[in-house]
């Protein structure tokens, strides 16, 4: 049985997830996958959390009146399965004030590119047209600013080439070790 619980949100394909998922499931991460939380109903993360038997909440700000009611109810489902610790993967959404007071310095989030450069949906497009060398990934605490929050870990990797999808399926492989590594560390401090 696990020790810790966590939750992950996501909006997109879910490899991240998927990732965090495997590892708690094969035992590398002590903790289990609680509760995926979705914002976007199409979303393929949400395949993934069924084959993977995880319980999901697929919750759209559609459906709510303001951005504190929607993130009240998702609060009170990370309350509810007792998560420590909240992993955003690809959740392309800023966290507002309900959830950040109630899960305070335990929200983290993963971005390709070494912050503070290239923030926003368009990191490794936007590094690429820089022209950079070195890309890399970093994880962060989250507060209420976009890729914003303390540095919590980060990774470089060096490519000189022009083939995008080769570049954004390297920086994958370096996301999924990299955040199985943090939450490791991060869960065994607490
Ligand atoms: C990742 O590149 C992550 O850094 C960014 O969104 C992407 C999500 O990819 N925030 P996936 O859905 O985990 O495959």
């Amino acid at each position: 049985m696990a020790t810790h619980t966590i939750a992950v949100f996501a909006s997109g394909s879910g490899s991240n997830f998927e990732a965090i998922a495997e590892a708690c499931r094969c035992g590398e991460i002590d903790a289990r996958v609680a509760l995926l939380v979705c914002d976007k109903p199409s979303a393929g993360v949400i395949a993934r959390a069924e084959r993977l038997g995880i319980e999901t909440l697929v919750i759209s700000p559609k459906d709510y009146t303001s951005r504190e009611e929607y993130e009240s109810v998702i609060a009170d489902r990370l309350d509810a399965c007792g998560a420590e610790l909240v992993c955003l993967a690809g959740y392309m959404r800023l966290i507002g004030r309900v959830l950040l007071e109630r899960y305070a310095r335990r929200i983290v989030n993963i971005h390709p590119s070494l912050l503070p450069s290239f923030k926003g949906a368009h990191a490794i497009a936007d590094a690429m047209a820089y022209g950079v060398k070195v890309y890399g990934v970093t994880i962060h605490y989250v507060d209420e600013s976009l890729d914003g929050g303390e540095i919590i870990s980060q990774r470089a990797l060096d490519y000189d080439g022009t083939d995008e999808e080769e570049l954004t399926s390297m920086i994958h492989s370096v996301e999924h070790k990299l955040y199985v590594e943090t939450i490791n560390k991060l869960i065994n401090n607490r």
